[in-house]
């Protein structure tokens, strides 16, 4: 008998996507095809973004963001919402190890204030350790929403301008960039989102403008390292124009 192998994944790695978006999504989903808790998927979402980033990084990948939690999150069950905190902090925990043995540094990306102490300081304990480590950035994004973000750094941009910092007359797109919780990294280049819907659900709004799409109908937590070789590779064939010809 016969095996059929899998079709070989071609990737130039001289063409990789600098910044990878990720939205992960489906956890509830999944948990619910099994006849499990939501909170399953939860679980064994986070083994999986473990798995990816390790992969997206010994790859040579530069920036990835991951949607973990959105501003508008919070409209879930309590008991779901405090099972994810736990989840993010045990998560964080673990990631202090895990990514600083693999040369990895992690960034919080999401308004800070709304999350427990417990949480903000293990977050700045993990920035602070890994924050001269030569890896990939992993953003993890918590509490985050696009037009939050915005409205962060029209109100920082504000500041520049009543302190005399800058004149109204000469703000550029630039001067709003470098006041979003990403300030200094690329755009995103390839957006991922599983489990089949096609939104953006309020993610990264601003970085997107010209990021290439990659939809699957996967749920996040089957999503593996093939599946992003096979987004990668996909966005490796695209005609990126940036509004020329
Ligand atoms: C994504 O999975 C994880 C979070 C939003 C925290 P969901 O929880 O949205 O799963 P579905 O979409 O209900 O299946
Ligand atoms: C987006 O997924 C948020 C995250 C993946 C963290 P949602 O499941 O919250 O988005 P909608 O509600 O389907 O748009
Ligand atoms: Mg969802």
């Amino acid at each position: 008998m016969f095996l059929k192998r899998n079709k070989e994944i071609e990737i130039d790695y001289d063409n990789l996507p600098e910044h990878i978006g990720i939205i992960m999504d489906g956890n509830g989903r999944w948990a619910k095809k099994r006849g499990l808790p939501r909170t399953a998927g939860h679980k064994t979402g986070a083994e999986t973004i473990k798995k990816i980033v390790r992969e997206a990084n010994r790859m040579g990948i530069k920036y990835m963001t991951a949607y973990a939690f959105s501003t508008e999150n919070w409209k879930r069950p309590k008991s779901e919402v405090d099972m994810l905190m736990d989840l993010l902090l045990n998560y964080l925990k673990d990631a202090e190890r895990l990514m600083h043995e693999d040369n990895m540094r992690l960034r919080l990306i999401g308004s800070p204030n709304e999350l427990s102490p417990e949480i903000r300081e293990q977050i700045k304990h993990v920035e602070e350790l890994t924050k001269n480590n030569t890896g990939i950035l992993w953003n993890i994004a918590i509490n985050y929403g696009g037009r939050e973000e915005i409205t962060h750094a029209a109100k920082e941009l504000y500041k520049d301008i009543e302190n005399g910092k800058k004149s109204i007359d000469d703000i550029t797109p630039d001067d709003l960039e470098k006041h979003l919780y990403t300030a200094g990294q690329p755009d995103v280049d390839l957006l991922i989102r599983t489990s089949g819907e096609q939104r953006l659900s309020n993610f990264m709004l601003w970085q997107v403008s010209y990021a290439e799409f990659w939809y699957t109908d996967k749920l996040w937590p089957d999503f593996d390292e093939q599946d992003l070789h096979r987004a990668i590779a996909d966005f490796q064939q695209r005609g990126r124009r940036f509004g020329g010809v």
